[in-house]
């Protein structure tokens, strides 16, 4: 986020309403650094914060009525109280959700006018969309003083997004996008919904941490999300366990699964969970360049157990370790996004024009990229 952007909103605030904003909030997205399709597991995830935002500034307003208006869209919606239906569509969902979660779970939210702007990539696997839910609720929680904790504020957008736009997700999106720390990766326990700053800092290990969004449009993202879920949690019904993190002895519980896909998809769950508590403890001692064979292997397992790659992120992902990257995987839910490379420090450049060269050859959509630097959660900027 830069003060451009708390200056764009307040000034287009001022065109519109005539007034000042009473405030102006800001919530990032994340990359997830590993633990990808574990949070609806009950497992581990360890994403950080970006530095890219979603930036509102919103002031009062008499009626029942809530005014939004998103700078990168130039458009405007307007919503009542009787519009707050569940599987409303169009991105004023993610905001009107947000006041219907508060809502019912016994907040009262008076009417607003909220105006936003975004450089939080979209479609990229980077949560976007929590970022939006993230930042409106910190916005309607300051205007309208409500007293809620940040991580009830993360369960209050997860139920925006799960039981009114619609999307099954588990919580790592929200919970990073309000709770990560500067400088830290969050180590978040899904189940117990413990936390722990767990320290990141690149550039004292001489790393980078290169983010590259592969521009792979995905379709299948949704439905291939919720089958995946589903097959998590039948796995976990024939197993006997409330979740796929209760399985302890892989080899017995592949032994009872007769479905081969099932086994593949347990073998993920398990594995990737395991290199969560890895993760977290080679950055805990600070040997941050042990991540790099913890990434490998996510990838892999993502790839060929989870089969949740797709072949622009398999050929971002090859191409970034022929080209020095020290590991490599892609992050977020699959099927496109982004990949995170982990480099020596000032080598981003040229394994990202590695890549870039790569899919011109393969003739895919030139990919885009920047440095990830673990940022702060949703709070309050001006
Ligand atoms: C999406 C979801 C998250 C998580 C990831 C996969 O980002 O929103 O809840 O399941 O996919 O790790």
């Amino acid at each position: 986020m830069s003060t451009a952007d708390v200056d764009a909103v307040v000034r287009a605030f001022h065109t519109a309403h005539g007034d000042e904003p009473v405030g102006v909030w800001a919530a990032p997205g994340r990359v997830n650094l590993i633990g990808e399709h574990t949070d609806y597991n009950d497992g581990f995830v360890m994403p950080f914060a970006l530095a890219q935002r979603v930036t509102v500034a919103a002031g009062p307003r008499a009626d029942d009525r809530w005014s939004v208006t998103s700078l990168n869209l130039e458009a405007t919606e307007t919503f009542g109280r009787e519009d707050l239906q569940p599987g409303m569509s169009g991105w004023q969902a993610y905001v009107a959700g947000v006041v219907w979660a508060l809502e019912d779970a016994g907040h009262r939210v008076g009417g607003a006018n909220l105006v936003l702007s975004s450089d939080v990539p979209v479609g990229a696997g980077l949560s976007s969309s929590a970022a939006l839910e993230c930042a409106t609720l910190a916005a309607l929680a300051g205007l309208n003083d409500l007293d809620i904790e940040p991580l009830r504020r993360a369960q209050l957008a997860r139920r925006c997004e799960n039981d009114f736009v619609g999307a099954p997700t588990g919580l790592m999106d929200q919970a990073a996008s309000t709770l990560c720390e500067a400088d830290h990766a969050l180590f978040f326990d899904c189940r117990s919904f413990t936390t722990e700053q767990v320290p990141l800092d690149l550039g004292a290990a001489g790393l980078e941490l290169l983010v590259l969004d592969t521009h792979t449009p995905h379709a299948l993202v949704d439905s291939e999300y919720a089958t995946r879920r589903r097959s998590c949690e039948d796995a976990a019904a024939l197993l006997g366990v409330p979740a796929l993190r209760d399985v302890t002895d892989l080899e017995a519980a592949l032994g009872r699964l007769d479905d081969e896909v099932m086994r593949r998809r347990v073998r993920h769950v398990v594995t990737e969970n395991a290199r969560v508590l890895q993760a977290a403890e080679v950055l805990r001692s600070g040997r941050v360049t042990e991540l790099a064979p913890l990434l490998d292997a996510s990838h892999a397992s993502m790839r060929d157990d989870f089969e949740i790659t797709v072949p622009t992120v398999d050929l971002a992902v090859r191409t970034a370790r022929d080209a020095g990257a020290l590991g490599a995987r892609m992050t977020g839910g699959g099927f496109g996004g982004c990949i995170i490379a982990l480099v020596p420090a000032g080598d981003a450049p040229r394994v990202a024009d590695a890549i870039a060269e790569a899919f011109a050859r393969a003739d895919y959509n030139a990919p885009s990229s920047f440095l990830g630097v673990p940022s702060s959660g949703a709070r309050p900027v001006s």
